[in-house]
């Protein structure tokens, strides 16, 4: 797996990329859909807004894709601004041509959420499986809702979230805890794992701390990043301050590495 830093504006670093691997599948493969893993969050509106941009001046058309959702809230009504169904519509469905068919987001709602999480899974394998899942991490290194201690076997479920992802996620609630579900469906890591690419961004100070213990732990449980360890095509993306922690011999070959060629676009280290 690439732990990289970028050097230019990570969401339109990110969007580019989807774009450029949407393309080279869709030319091997012209018959199939390209179907895509697509998360939500502070972290990826930025990229989402690029995304649009793309459709928006004839650069990227969609109508190709297939796209898979990480998660959802349970018990929050698609309509609340905060569920993520919500978040999609505001940040990408609204502004490009993917069909409402080929947008799949959980049924936080379900009343049956392991008959909800059954048909997921089966979802996703009937479409071929994910070409390229796209996530953003949690402050305690959680990805999609897979709080510590999941399973990098798991499948998706339903769980439990942590004072710590309610307290992270209060912002986009008012600041008040008491709104933040309880519990989300979220994707398994061993779903994420079985994608034939995963880019996980990494932005901001509030995740330095997840970063840097990706960078000097085996995999491990406790946190759920270091499952990236176990992929073959995982990259890690960081912006400077989610880089501010790094253990000093991976600082210093970033550095060296922005010395010697200062316009490169990111700096990849492969790990
Ligand atoms: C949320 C989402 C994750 C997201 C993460 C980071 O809880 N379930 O999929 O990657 O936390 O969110 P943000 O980008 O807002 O920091």
């Amino acid at each position: 797996m690439k732990l990289a830093l970028a050097n230019i504006n990570l969401g339109l670093w990110a969007a580019a990329y989807i774009k450029q691997t949407a393309e080279s599948f869709l030319s091997a493969h012209p018959q199939e859909p390209f179907t895509l893993g697509l998360p939500t969050g502070g972290t990826v509106t930025d990229m989402y807004a690029n995304l649009r941009l793309f459709y928006q001046t004839g650069a990227l058309d969609f109508s190709p894709f297939v796209t898979f959702n990480m998660d959802e809230y349970a018990n929050l009504l698609p309509a609340h601004p905060q569920s993520y169904h919500s978040y999609m519509q505001r940040h990408l469905f609204s502004g490009v041509n993917i069909a409402p068919q080929n947008r799949h987001i959980l049924d936080g709602m379900a009343t049956d959420p392991q008959a909800e999480c059954a048909a997921y899974e089966a979802a996703i394998r009937q479409a071929g499986g994910i070409q390229l899942f796209v996530g953003g991490v949690g402050r305690n290194g959680h990805l999609a809702f897979n709080e510590p201690g999941s399973p990098f076997t798991s499948r998706t479920r339903k769980v439990e979230l942590t004072q710590d992802t309610r307290e992270a996620n209060a912002r986009f609630f008012g600041h008040r805890l008491d709104k933040v579900p309880t519990h989300a469906l979220t994707i398994g890591l061993g779903t994420l794992l079985d994608a034939q690419e995963i880019l996980i961004l990494a932005v901001g100070k509030q995740k330095a701390q997840a970063v840097s213990t990706f960078t000097q732990s085996e995999p491990t449980v406790s946190c759920p990043l270091t499952a990236l360890k176990l992929h073959p095509n995982a990259m890690l993306l960081m912006d400077a301050q989610a880089a501010s922690l790094l253990p000093k011999d991976l600082k210093k070959y970033f550095d060296d590495l922005q010395t010697k060629n200062p316009e490169a676009a990111i700096y990849c280290l492969e790990l």
